[in-house]
């Protein structure tokens, strides 16, 4: 064996040391751009990484297998666009990003000054920041998501307060910073997921009825596999996501064009596959047909009125164009004027079946 030999071996074992053997990130261990944080069960690490078709250096947690998959992203709408950042426990306790200048790109935002904390990537994928002297979660990234749902994460309903609680798209593949869909769950009556495009929404689960989402037809909830929501003794709720068999990795991701979609990184595959997705047919997209319109992808064209509705503009409609939707060919007799004979039949109830209910549903005890 050679000395160079002998030097580089003994270098690759230090080198090794360095990379496998730590999960946490102490103030006096900082990572630079080439170096990385493992959890301890190898399945994350953390570290700088560059999406395909970009050049920008983003700090994120990436699913250890043979295809590039971050799941969770720091510094997403500042990127660096150089190898000389470093991630760090500045003296405050935050957890901040630095580019080659020690400017921050990003924070975990603590405003509790002086505490002395580490950075741990956790088996479950979250990263958490806590104080040293007693252990306590100061933050972590399972409660300020990017693009990506896993195992254990809990989304509290949207409010108007704040969105931090929300996955949010990224603009491109090869662009991370915020896109303009978002995915969380809404409480209204009774509670939905939704997907917005910037505040309209773009895919709906339908109802919630204690087991399942109504709207989904294949979301295979009896054997725990998916989204739940779990209400609180005191009228809240939240929800969480869990999957039937954590030996095969799996993770809900929200795309750039607005696509919800369930990986899976299945044994003897060698890239992740789509298990499950939001958006199957045009008919998926919230309000394809416009108002008293029905949607089946099987029917060409997909969009009908519903029986006694008629399209609201014809040119518009027969064109393909169904945003103005359909609109009652009478009026209901509760709407006419009292006063004038009763003609036609009475007003009723049509049963319709294998469609989502309307949006604004409201349950009946
Ligand atoms: C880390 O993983 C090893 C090997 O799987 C295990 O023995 C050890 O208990 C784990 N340590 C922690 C802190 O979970
Ligand atoms: C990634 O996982 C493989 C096994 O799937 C393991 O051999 C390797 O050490 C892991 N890589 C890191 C950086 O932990
Ligand atoms: C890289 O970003 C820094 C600021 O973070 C800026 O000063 C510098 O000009 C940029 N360099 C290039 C080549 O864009
Ligand atoms: C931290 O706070 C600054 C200033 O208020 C803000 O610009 C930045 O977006 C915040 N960063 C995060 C990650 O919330
Ligand atoms: C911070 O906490 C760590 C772990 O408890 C300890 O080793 C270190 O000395 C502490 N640093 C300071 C400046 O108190
Ligand atoms: C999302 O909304 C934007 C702006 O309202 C619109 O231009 C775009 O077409 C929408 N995307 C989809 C997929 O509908
Ligand atoms: C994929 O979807 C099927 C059907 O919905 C389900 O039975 C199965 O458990 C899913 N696989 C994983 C790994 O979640
Ligand atoms: C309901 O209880 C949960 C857990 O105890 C708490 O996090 C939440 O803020 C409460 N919500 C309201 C509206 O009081
Ligand atoms: C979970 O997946 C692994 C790997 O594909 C498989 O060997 C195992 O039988 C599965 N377990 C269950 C309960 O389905
Ligand atoms: C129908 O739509 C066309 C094109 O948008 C418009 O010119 C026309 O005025 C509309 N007709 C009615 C009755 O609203
Ligand atoms: C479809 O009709 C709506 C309502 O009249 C109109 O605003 C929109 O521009 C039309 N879209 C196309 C593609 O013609
Ligand atoms: C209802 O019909 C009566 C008798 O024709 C008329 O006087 C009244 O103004 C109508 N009311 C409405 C709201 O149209």
């Amino acid at each position: 064996m050679s000395l160079l030999q002998f030097l580089l071996m003994i270098l690759h074992s230090i080198f090794l040391e360095f990379c496998t053997c730590t999960d946490t990130i102490l103030p006096s261990h900082p990572i630079k751009d080439s170096e990385t944080i493992v959890s301890n069960n190898t399945n994350f690490k953390l570290g700088f990484f560059s999406p395909e078709g970009s050049k920008n250096r983003y700090v994120g947690i990436l699913y250890n297998v043979t295809v590039q998959t971050a799941i969770w992203v720091a510094n997403r709408d500042k990127p660096l666009n150089d190898s000389s950042g470093t991630v760090t426990i500045m003296e405050d306790g935050n957890l901040v990003v630095l580019d080659g200048q020690q400017e921050i790109v990003w924070s975990s935002n603590l405003t509790n000054s002086l505490v002395n904390s580490s950075a741990q990537l956790l088996d479950t994928w979250n990263l958490i920041l806590k104080d040293n002297s007693n252990g306590r979660a100061l933050w972590q990234s399972f409660q300020h998501p990017s693009d990506s749902c896993l195992q254990g994460m809990r989304l509290d309903p949207v409010s108007n307060e704040d969105d931090k609680n929300l996955i949010t798209s990224w603009n491109s593949p090869s662009d991370a910073s915020t896109g303009s869909f978002s995915f969380g769950v809404d409480p209204l009556n009774i509670p939905q997921v939704f997907v917005w495009n910037d505040s309209n929404p773009y895919w709906r689960s339908g109802p919630w009825n204690g087991q399942i989402f109504i709207g989904i037809p294949n979301m295979d909830s009896i054997r725990n596999n998916g989204f739940h929501v779990v209400p609180e003794d005191n009228g809240s709720l939240y929800m969480t996501v869990s999957f039937a068999n954590q030996s095969i990795p799996t993770y809900f991701v929200l795309n750039s064009k607005g696509c919800l979609m369930q990986k899976c990184w299945y044994d003897g595959y060698e890239d992740w596959r789509v298990n499950w997705t939001n958006l199957e047919n045009e008919c998926d997209v919230y309000g394809k047909c416009g108002a008293f319109g029905i949607c089946n992808s099987l029917d060409s064209p997909i969009c009908t009125c519903l029986e006694g509705f008629e399209p609201k503009n014809i040119t518009e409609w027969s064109k393909g164009n169904w945003t103005s939707g359909c609109e009652r060919k009478t009026q209901l007799q509760c709407e006419r004027n009292n006063s004038l004979v009763k003609e036609g039949k009475e007003d009723g109830f049509l049963k319709l079946t294998s469609v989502k209910v309307p949006n604004f549903a409201e349950r009946s005890y």
